[in-house]
């Protein structure tokens, strides 16, 4: 068994409001609020800032918040799509920057990384393998996104939130259910290209491309459904749900889950309007945002899910624990 011992999150500096971008873009806030409810995202403000700086400040908050130091950990998961290089692994790099020794890889699930990390870590726990896991997700998108593409520069932001993951005996605590699914013929309606990608033109800008609508109706069928096997293989009903985190992509899509699922709008926590969509990330920082405001109690119900490119898509329940 294990719970979530620490929290942590980091942000970039810099601030880029919606009427920021309605400046140089055909855009307003208005448009921008009702369509996703996002007001303002973080953006890298330059190369001292990436993803694994982030990676690494949210580390050590949650390691801070665990009592736990370098050593402690066992293992380092990072759930990201946009790596710094791709040799090592982003998980390496923060590695190496915190001191800490053993395995460390990288999980590529784009925005549904958090919640396939979770999955992944909670099966090293069931075969007693560590005693603390680091698990983070972080993404800078705005690397990949073009400034000029009003459809997607409206809607990501970057950022990383950590946990520390550590063992307990508590009965009730580790994953009640778990749910992994994708269908990847839906690939194309989101993708960056490489440029050594075979159909990428020779020196290439590679960016994030996306048919929002198909997206949209995607997310809203399969996060439904996934939350919905989840409970009922967990033998929950919707209604003991404590707290509900969803990836924040867009407000709607959170507003029909919740109506979908009869599930009180109240426990759907959210922060998109000040990050935007921060793909690996946007759980773990939800998660650090509201375990610093001190919300969740003991044995409270948390249901995570996530959804983004690939298409993936996931959810794991467990409950919150303050304590081993
Ligand atoms: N400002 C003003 N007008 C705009 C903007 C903008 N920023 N962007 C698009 N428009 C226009 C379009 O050109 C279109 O105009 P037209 O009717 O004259 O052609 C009109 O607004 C409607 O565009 P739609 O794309 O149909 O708008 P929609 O209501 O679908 O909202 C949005 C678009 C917000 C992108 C929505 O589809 C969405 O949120 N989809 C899900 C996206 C998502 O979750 N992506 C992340 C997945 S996670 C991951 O892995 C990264």
């Amino acid at each position: 068994m294990f719970y979530i011992s620490g929290t942590g999150k980091a942000i970039p500096s810099q601030i880029v409001t919606n009427n920021d971008l309605a400046l140089y873009l055909d855009t307003n806030d208005e448009w921008i609020t009702s369509r996703t409810g996002i007001k303002e995202r973080r953006i890298l403000k330059d190369h001292t800032e990436n993803t694994v700086t982030l990676s690494a400040g949210a580390a050590l908050e949650a390691m801070k918040n665990a009592n736990l130091s370098a050593k402690d950990i066992d293992c380092v998961i990072v759930a990201t799509a946009s790596p710094i290089q791709p040799i090592p692994s982003t998980a390496n790099l923060v590695a190496e920057m915190l001191g800490i020794h053993g395995p460390a890889f990288d999980i590529n699930a784009a925005c549904s990384g958090f919640v396939y990390g979770l999955s992944v870590a909670g099966g090293f726990f069931a075969q007693n393998m560590y005693e603390n896991i680091l698990l983070i997700g972080a993404d800078s998108l705005s690397t990949y996104i073009d400034k000029h593409d009003r459809s997607t520069v409206i809607l990501f932001g970057d950022g990383a939130g950590a946990v520390t993951l550590s063992a307990t005996e508590n009965p009730q605590a580790g994953l009640l259910g778990i749910d992994l699914s994708g269908d990847s013929s839906l690939a194309p309606i989101l993708e960056v290209r490489n440029n050594n990608h075979p159909e990428i033109e020779e020196n290439a800008e590679s960016h994030l491309t996306m048919n929002g609508r198909e997206v949209f109706k995607v997310a809203v069928r399969s996060v439904e459904k996934s939350i919905a096997t989840t409970l009922d293989s967990a033998n929950i009903k919707g209604q003991d749900v404590d707290w509900l985190l969803l990836h924040q992509a867009n407000v709607r899509i959170i507003d029909a889950i919740c109506e979908r699922l009869d599930i009180d709008r109240e426990k759907a926590l959210t922060n998109i309007e000040k990050y935007g969509n921060t793909s690996a990330a946007s759980i773990p920082i939800l998660l650090a945002e509201v375990a610093e405001q001190n919300r969740f109690k003991d044995g409270d119900l948390l249901v995570f899910c996530g959804f983004g490119a690939g298409m993936t898509w996931g959810t794991c329940i467990l409950r919150w624990f303050e304590n081993k």
